[in-house]
């Protein structure tokens, strides 16, 4: 169930909490949070309240506190807090006589807004309002109006409000100096240094009707304020607008001082509703292609499938080619804001279908990192690039070597998915074949895609072992998706994976020859890319890839289906706890038994559909499905889009309202620390590749929808060839119709049905 309310007008989509509640103070932080890909700022409330947790992140902005640590995104300096002290009695929603309250995102338009009436101890009735946005038009804006009503007697308002850099990660200090300063009586300015990085900000307040005595400011260890003091009439309502600039070490040169305090000046000219507008207008820009029309779905449905895009786009980094997206977006420290294949293979699909350019940006991104994955294959005694499981702003391996300490051992658990989880080299890899196949970028593969793909097969041909006596090679030792299962022999999601890249690259080198022999020959020179063909062509023999067995079930990995089942796991299934099973069991005793955290064979089947039959997917959904705990939020989105694949829509549609909830449901300890990114990517993958049957291969375009049963209709974008086409589904039609005629027809297939489309094309009749 969905713990927030929804509403939907002519202004937007709105979650509301209509009602204050501790438990989920965390939670609703992440939940409604404003990010605009440069940075992202929690939902606190204006004025501090207990067991908060104030959050901004900037993108990029990793910092290493100690060198034992790795190196997590800085919690930023706080801009958001108000201070209210109204005669002598410091406002605070804890102390205060709650008479009205709303707490509200518009999902459309990134807007939040509190509605306050509190009667405090002193007997003061007020009514406080409160919005903020940040900006898509100037990403470096972040907005923020309090307005003030007393509404039953006059009185002495006190505002305070600043810059507060004594924020941590979580007790821990990242900044090692911070200088504050006042310019020119009117703007707060902040320089917080990090070990490499340093971050500017600047923020000026403005009072309204017009207070014509400048504040007072206050300089304290790590902060400085401005103070306004003021009398109140009641029923006279006061605003305090403040507008904030935020700029990270790589751009601070390009803007000096006056610079942006000339910035700060027009935000002031234009105020914050003008300011609110340019933002709309560019999200409004972005929702015209990204906005999903189903007929016949709910609206909590709607709102849900609109919050995961609004957040997608808030974690794009849209300017800096050389960050990607965390696991947590920008809303929280959870993960310290590492990068994980969450990325390429939850998140990157909506951006390859609607935005490919940002695709293709996330795609440069682990092109960068190549240096830090060709460390990794060294450090462990391979070849090529390994790319790592988690990382930063460089590409070096960041996964923590110990969890938390296990509380009665005092013992610290090893992490093993970053010394043992290797997928992620083959992800990358299946990721950009999707984006080359789709948008024939062929200047993105000379300039990143070809040196990445050729490198990753290189590891897998040294990672993998020739077994004499099978006379095939295996990859052992190894971690798959399923991160329950460790220390095993062939996992069929890796070993497919792998197999996979290694012919990706031979595909892409033997036509590289044909194509362009200087470049051929230029990384023949560097890779010994003939040498390697015939390894690959070995390897591509010889694998042994999994099939499925006399019940038709594919082995998880060679000894998944010898182990024990787990009788009770319901209970953990139901369990609001995530990971309660490793309460009651160790992770050794966990390993021993056919459980399972998360999708594994399942995603196999997903990236690879056409692989086995519709029975042997089924089967197979099934039979893992039982053992699956979803402790992972990638879980969920996974089972939707097999079974949508092989038209079990009626089940694929529960675990689809399963992956709706992930980051809004009723269980306050669910999104404390960063909402899910890759659930968010997977709702999307759920509708897109899921229910409306979209996939490509190399030259084609398929649209084969399975729609549940309780839509009727539905319509979307895809920008194809850089055209947008709008695809309409209803039961009696398929109709695709492009914004402008495209250059070339482009090949489409309709369930069994094969067309050229190149302006407009109508399928009759939707039945399979
Ligand atoms: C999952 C991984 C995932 C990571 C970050 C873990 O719990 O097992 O598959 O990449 O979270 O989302």
């Amino acid at each position: 169930m969905i713990y927030y309310n929804v509403e939907k007008n002519e202004d937007g989509i709105f979650l509301i909490e209509e009602h204050y509640n501790p438990k989920f103070l965390l939670k609703t932080e992440t939940v409604f949070s404003q990010c605009n890909g440069y940075f992202g700022i929690r939902a606190s409330y204006d004025s501090k309240v207990i067991n908060e947790n104030r959050g901004m992140f900037v993108a990029g902005l990793y910092n290493k506190a100690y060198e034992n640590e790795v190196m997590e995104l800085v919690n930023c300096p706080d801009i958001v807090e108000v201070q209210l002290i109204f005669n002598d009695e410091k406002f605070s929603i804890d102390t205060s006589e709650l008479l009205e309250y709303k707490r509200a995102l518009n999902v459309l338009t990134g807007e939040l807004t509190i509605h306050l009436v509190c009667r405090l101890k002193n007997g003061l009735d007020v009514k406080i309002y409160s919005s903020r946005f940040a900006s898509y038009h100037d990403r470096h804006l972040f907005c923020q109006n309090v307005k003030i009503t007393p509404l039953n007697r006059d009185g002495e308002l006190t505002i305070v409000s600043g810059i507060n850099g004594q924020i941590t990660n979580s007790g821990v200090s990242q900044f090692k100096q911070i200088g504050s300063r006042v310019y020119d009586k009117k703007y707060m300015s902040m320089m917080a240094y990090l070990t490499k990085d340093k971050l500017s900000m600047m923020n000026t307040c403005v009072m309204n009707p017009n207070y014509e005595k400048s504040p007072d400011f206050v300089l304290k260890r790590r902060s400085i304020y401005a103070k306004y003091k003021l009398s109140v009439k009641k029923n006279q309502e006061v605003s305090f607008t403040k507008y904030n600039y935020i700029k990270n070490s790589q751009e601070i040169n390009s803007l000096n001082e006056e610079d942006k305090k000339r910035v700060l000046d027009t935000c002031i000219e234009k105020g914050y509703d003008v300011l609110l507008k340019e933002h709309r207008d560019v999200l409004i820009n972005m929702w015209k292609y990204a906005k999903i029309d189903i007929k016949g779905t709910s609206l909590e449905e709607e709102t849900a499938i609109c919050f995961a895009q609004y957040h997608l786009f808030g974690m794009m980094p849209y300017e800096d080619m050389k960050l990607s997206v965390a696991a947590k977006g920008l809303t929280g420290e959870g993960y310290k804001g590492h990068v994980f294949w969450d990325t390429e293979i939850f998140i990157l699909p909506f951006f390859l279908y609607t935005f490919p350019q940002k695709a293709r940006h996330l795609l440069e991104f682990r092109y960068h990192g190549l240096a830090g994955a060709r460390a990794k294959a060294i450090d462990y005694g391979y070849e090529g690039a390994m790319f790592p499981w988690e990382v930063a702003r460089d590409g070096d391996e960041q996964t923590p070597l110990y969890a938390a300490l296990n509380i009665h051992t005092g013992k610290a658990n090893k992490v093993w998915s970053g010394i043992k989880e290797h997928h992620v080299t083959a992800d990358i890899v299946y990721a950009m074949w999707k984006y080359y196949t789709y948008t024939n970028d062929e200047r993105f593969m000379l300039d990143y895609g070809y040196q990445v793909i050729f490198e990753a097969a290189i590891f897998w041909y040294s990672r993998a072992s020739y077994n004499e006596e099978k006379k095939q090679y295996e990859i052992l030792d190894i971690i798959g998706p399923d991160e329950y299962t460790e220390h095993i022999d062939n996992n069929a999601y890796t070993n497919y994976m792998a197999y996979f890249c290694v012919k990706v690259a031979k595909k892409l080198a033997n036509e590289l020859k044909i194509k362009n022999l200087a470049v051929f020959e230029e990384m023949n020179r560097n890779l010994q890319l003939e040498i390697r063909l015939k390894q690959w062509n070995d390897f591509l023999d010889k694998i042994y890839l999994p099939i499925p067995n006399q019940d038709n079930i594919i082995p998880q990995d060679d000894t998944f289906l010898s182990k024990k089942v787990l009788d009770n796991i319901d209970y953990y299934k139901q369990c609001d706890e995530k990971q309660a099973i490793l309460l009651d069991y160790s992770r050794d005793e966990v390993v021993d038994m056919q459980v399972l955290k998360q999708a594994d064979v399942v995603m196999l089947l997903n990236l690879f559909p056409h692989l086995f039959s519709n029975e042997v997917i089924k089967e197979n959904v099934i039979f893992y499905e039982n053992r699956t705990i979803h402790d992972s939020s990638l879980s969920y989105c996974a089972h939707v889009q097999a079974l949508a694949n092989i038209g079990e829509t009626d089940k694929a549609f529960k675990f689809f309202k399963k992956a709706l909830e992930i980051d809004m449901n009723d269980n306050p300890s669910d999104s404390t620390d960063g909402i899910h990114s890759a659930s968010l990517g997977g709702i999307w993958s759920s509708v897109i590749l899921g229910f409306a049957g979209v996939s490509h291969g190399q030259n084609y375009i398929e649209i084969s929808p399975k729609l549940p049963s309780n839509w009727e209709a539905m319509s979307f974008y895809m920008n194809i060839k850089g055209v947008y086409v709008k695809i309409s589904i209803s039961k009696e039609k398929i109709i695709l119709e492009c914004e402008r005629q495209l250059d070339s027809a482009v090949n489409i297939k309709i369930y069994d049905k094969e067309y050229k489309l190149q302006d407009t094309l109508i399928h009759e009749v939707y039945t399979k």
